[in-house]
């Protein structure tokens, strides 16, 4: 039987698959709208996702939220997820087991969903999707692999330490939607394969 998007979160929230279930409130699986084919994947829940079992809803996301309105974006319109979807203890990075094990469920579901655009935010759902390492250089650009188009721009939380990166996010979320926006009309855009 085809599985859907109400099972893989019913098979995230009851997941034992690696040590983060045990120290978690809540997990926190993916949200929001598949029609549009548009994903955002961040890197794990912090302590508000943990508490709410939603993904982006703390201070990340709350940047997030403010980045999506002025690029034109309804955050109703779009999916969001993350790499890994328990919170590992004090916020550390997750390790490559936690991203394998997990791994699963995004593929799960981007299989599911068949986006048209992955934005990918930051540098651990860079790597652990495209093998990346320094974002700085991929950052505002659309990257095909295997017939998938990505989209790179920096992880919100990032700004919580760098304030001058508000804007560059902001920028790119904008230049994210002129893409779509060329896409849905034929335009052609630039890729980087
Ligand atoms: N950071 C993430 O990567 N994901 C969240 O859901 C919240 C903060």
């Amino acid at each position: 039987m085809e599985s859907n998007l109400d099972d893989v979160r019913k098979d995230v929230i009851s997941c034992t698959r690696c040590e983060l279930s045990k120290s978690r409130t809540n997990a926190v699986p993916g949200t929001g709208q598949i029609e549009t084919g548009i994903v955002f994947i961040g890197e794990a829940p912090g302590r508000n996702e943990d508490l709410q079992g939603e993904p982006f809803v703390g201070a990340a996301g709350k940047i997030l939220s403010e980045a999506l309105a002025y690029a034109g974006f309804s955050r109703e319109d779009v999916y969001i997820t993350n790499v890994v979807k328990c919170r590992p203890p004090d916020n550390r990075r997750p390790n490559k087991q936690e991203i394998d094990s997990c791994g699963i469920y995004l593929k799960k579901e981007l299989e599911i969903i068949k986006p048209k655009m992955i934005c990918i935010l930051g540098n651990t759902a860079f790597g652990s999707l495209l093998g990346g390492g320094e974002i700085t250089k991929n950052r505002g650009k659309v990257i095909k692999r295997d017939g998938q188009l990505y989209f790179v721009t920096v992880h919100p939380a990032a700004i919580i330490y760098n304030q001058e990166l508000r804007q560059v996010i902001k920028d790119d979320l904008k230049a994210l939607h002129d893409i779509l926006d060329k896409i849905k009309k034929g335009i052609k855009i630039e890729i980087n394969e």
